[in-house]
């Protein structure tokens, strides 16, 4: 970590209609986390306290998605320019004294290390004025380009739009992001002209005045996977898709088996224990925790879940904000959870819906078990006790408490509470006639045959 604090202004104003979206383009998902919280991520993992995102239109959207990280909001009404909208944050950030790091709100991959990186350059011997984070793409499309030298010294930064075709030739390219001192930031903005080619206000222009006033400009260059920019839903699908494979990756790596990695979905914060198996089809959307020695089988949806070490989950089924599986504990086929705990050893093994219920070591939950939990206006607890055991096709009717040790027998409706150790059978009693069915087909039979 460099000594000097860090303030990041993330650039967010353009319109992004290529999304064709009513939602701001910065908010749209990879990994189940808006793109936006990503960077937000990156840049305090990297030590940026301080974080100003500049927003135009739908600003109260972004505004509503990270109020809650405490990230400040400049707001730019007329798009002018990357340096004109950089500048909207020197209201917010009036009272800081630092490096700024400007980024751009639609490139989510940018890592912690490279912007120590650049931001460290800053403290280096030859003190440069402002540090340029570049790449070189396979396909340097119409990026700005970074003229330099071998090491690193800028001569030019210009824009495509206004690149002599000697100037386009060149591979390296501006990624945009920018670190300055904020001491000298503000002032270099002002002095921005939009004497150009597309009559904007340019970021990288702010190069070419510290060069002119005599100081050192330098590029630090870094792998384009990190700097991958989401313009459209296309391009939002590949960066989930470079996503998810490293994260796969990193789970195997890590120490689970993944059957067939490519189609297991992970979340931005998914957590796998060691020796964990994970079979085809499996989606993890935000909030699961997966603790050592659990398999996962094919075609669950697991999300909010916490499972603990020894578990097994699915195949198909469904664990929804609040299960908690503790140690041991199995749900099999078309088993849903909701808000409900599953306690050591206990077993919900076909077709269950356990929604409000905490249910204790080493239960048996029946096929077909429903705990009736809503009855459309509030929700209510089903607890069921240590060892019970709930046949098959049960309906217990929330609020209701089931004993340790308690037997409710197959098919039966439960609305009053069950005694530890006691029986419950709640069924009509049972009509036996022998041979009633004989005597009505043959009746049946004959009617038909007279044709009556
Ligand atoms: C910019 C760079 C270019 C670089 C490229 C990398 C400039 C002038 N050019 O070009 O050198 O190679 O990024 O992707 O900086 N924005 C605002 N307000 C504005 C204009 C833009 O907030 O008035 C935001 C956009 O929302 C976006 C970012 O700034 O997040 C970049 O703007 P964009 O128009 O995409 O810049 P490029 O032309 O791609
Ligand atoms: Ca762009």
């Amino acid at each position: 970590m460099g000594e000097q604090a860090l303030a990041a202004i993330i650039l967010a104003a353009g319109q992004g209609t290529r999304m064709k979206s009513d939602l701001h383009k910065v908010l749209h998902p990879v990994a189940g986390l808006p793109m936006l919280h990503h960077l937000l991520e990156s840049l305090s993992a990297a030590g940026a306290a301080r974080q100003v995102v500049v927003v135009g239109a739908r600003r109260e959207q972004v505004e509503a998605s990270v109020a809650p990280r405490g990230v400040a909001i400049a707001h730019q009404a007329e798009q002018l320019g990357t340096a004109h909208a950089a500048l909207q944050a020197r209201d917010a950030l009036a009272d800081f004294d630092g490096i700024a790091i400007v980024c751009f709100g639609d490139t989510p991959f940018l890592q912690p290390d490279t912007i120590r990186r650049l931001t460290d350059r800053l403290s280096a011997a030859d003190s440069p004025r402002v540090a340029v984070l570049g790449f070189t793409p396979d396909d340097a499309k119409a990026y700005g380009r970074i003229i330099a030298d071998a090491s690193g010294n800028i001569a030019k930064m210009v824009e495509f739009k206004d690149a002599s075709d000697h100037e386009r030739g060149v591979k390296l390219c501006n990624s945009g992001v920018t670190a300055v001192r904020t001491a000298d930031l503000w002032s270099l903005l002002d002095r921005v002209g939009n004497n150009n080619a597309a009559g904007e206000y340019y970021l990288p222009d702010i190069v070419m005045l510290a060069i002119q006033d005599g100081d050192r400009a330098v590029v630090v260059e870094t792998d384009p996977d990190e700097l991958i920019g989401i313009n459209s839903r296309a391009e939002l699908a590949e960066a989930e898709a470079i996503w998810q494979a490293r994260r796969r990756a990193q789970a195997m790596a890590d120490g689970a088996s993944l059957v067939a990695p490519e189609t297991v979905w992970f979340a931005h914060d998914t957590v796998i224990g060691r020796d964990v198996v994970i079979e085809p089809n499996v989606i993890f959307g935000p909030g699961v925790t997966i603790a050592d020695n659990v398999v996962i089988r094919a075609f669950s949806h697991l999300e909010g879940a916490t499972i603990a070490s020894g578990c097994s989950v699915g195949p198909f089924a469904r664990l929804r904000p609040g299960a908690q599986m503790q140690e041991g504990a199995k749900v099999g086929n078309f088993v849903e959870m909701k808000k409900a705990v599953l306690g050591p050893g206990a077993k919900a093994s076909h077709l269950t819906y356990l929604g409000d219920a905490t249910v204790g070591a080493n239960a048996n939950i029946g096929a077909g078990t429903i705990t009736c939990n809503y009855d459309g206006y509030f929700k209510y607890q089903t607890v069921i006790g240590e060892n019970a055991f709930i046949g098959s096709n049960s309906s217990l009717i929330a609020p209701v408490k089931i004993g340790r040790d308690a037997i409710v027998a197959a098919g039966s409706a439960v609305s009053r509470d069950v005694a530890d150790g006691e029986l419950r059978l709640v069924r009509a009693e049972q009509l036996v006639k022998p041979g009633w069915a004989d005597r009505f087909h043959d009746a049946m039979r004959r009617k038909k045959r007279e044709g009556k």
